[in-house]
């Protein structure tokens, strides 16, 4: 199954709850907490994903890029995020920190830059509901699709796959109509689309067109 988690980073920041019901087909709301030192850009907190939780009939999938997750993390699962996925390259324990999500009640995720490699964490997919392969720089919306990020996201794919694990595997960064098959076709079934959705005279409509995309291109 494809789910389409649209990117509110792409959104009108003043006009969320507006720009909420217009991906009402959305399977999850992605939210993107940036804190200016993990990446060079900055979003929001705690209490503004609080308030889009209080008005989304839609789940949260909080992506965050922020250092010291460990401290930050296990607040955002608290407030009802169905998922919580912090970057193992600010983490200082991930299986520890996903524990915690877990037993708040969240999906644990592990997000990986561009140039991590996934292998210290093949062995422990367990630990882990959702892998993140970021198919761009974190930071930013808009940005171009790195293809070059498609064989770790077939080697995670393989590996979850071997292990008949249920793990999620999302692709974030330059998704769109074009890009979306490579993504499908190397294994990822989760994906998030800022720019396309939001940029779209009809968000809805562009669900429908991407989800659809993607599973013609089912790995
Ligand atoms: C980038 C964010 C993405 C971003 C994607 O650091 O993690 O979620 O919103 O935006 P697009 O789809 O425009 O590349
Ligand atoms: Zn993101």
């Amino acid at each position: 199954m494809a789910r389409i988690n649209p990117s509110i980073l792409a959104a009108d920041f003043v006009n969320m709850e507006r720009d909420l019901a217009r991906i009402a087909s959305a399977d999850l709301v992605h939210v993107d907490v940036m804190d200016n030192h993990f990446v060079p850009n900055l979003t929001f907190g705690p209490q503004m994903v609080g308030r889009i939780q209080d008005v989304s009939a839609i789940p949260l999938d909080v992506h965050l890029m922020i250092d010291d997750p460990e401290r930050w993390a296990p607040g955002y699962a608290e407030l009802g995020a169905a998922s919580v996925t912090f970057h193992v390259e600010a983490s200082s324990d991930p299986v520890a920190l996903a524990r915690r999500l877990r037993d708040r009640g969240a999906r644990a995720g592990i997000a990986l830059k561009p140039g991590t490699e996934p292998d210290p964490y093949l062995e422990l997919l367990d630990e882990f509901d959702q892998v993140l392969v970021m198919t761009v720089e974190p930071g930013f919306g808009g940005q171009s699709f790195m293809p070059e990020t498609m064989p770790k996201l077939r080697r995670l794919r393989d590996a979850v796959t071997a292990r008949g694990l249920d793990v999620w595997l999302q692709v974030d960064g330059g998704i769109t109509e074009e890009t979306i098959a490579t993504a499908a076709e190397s294994g990822a079934d989760t994906f998030v689309a800022g720019s396309a959705v939001f940029r779209s005279d009809d968000p809805s409509a562009m669900i429908a067109v991407l989800r659809e995309r993607a599973a013609e291109h089912r790995h």
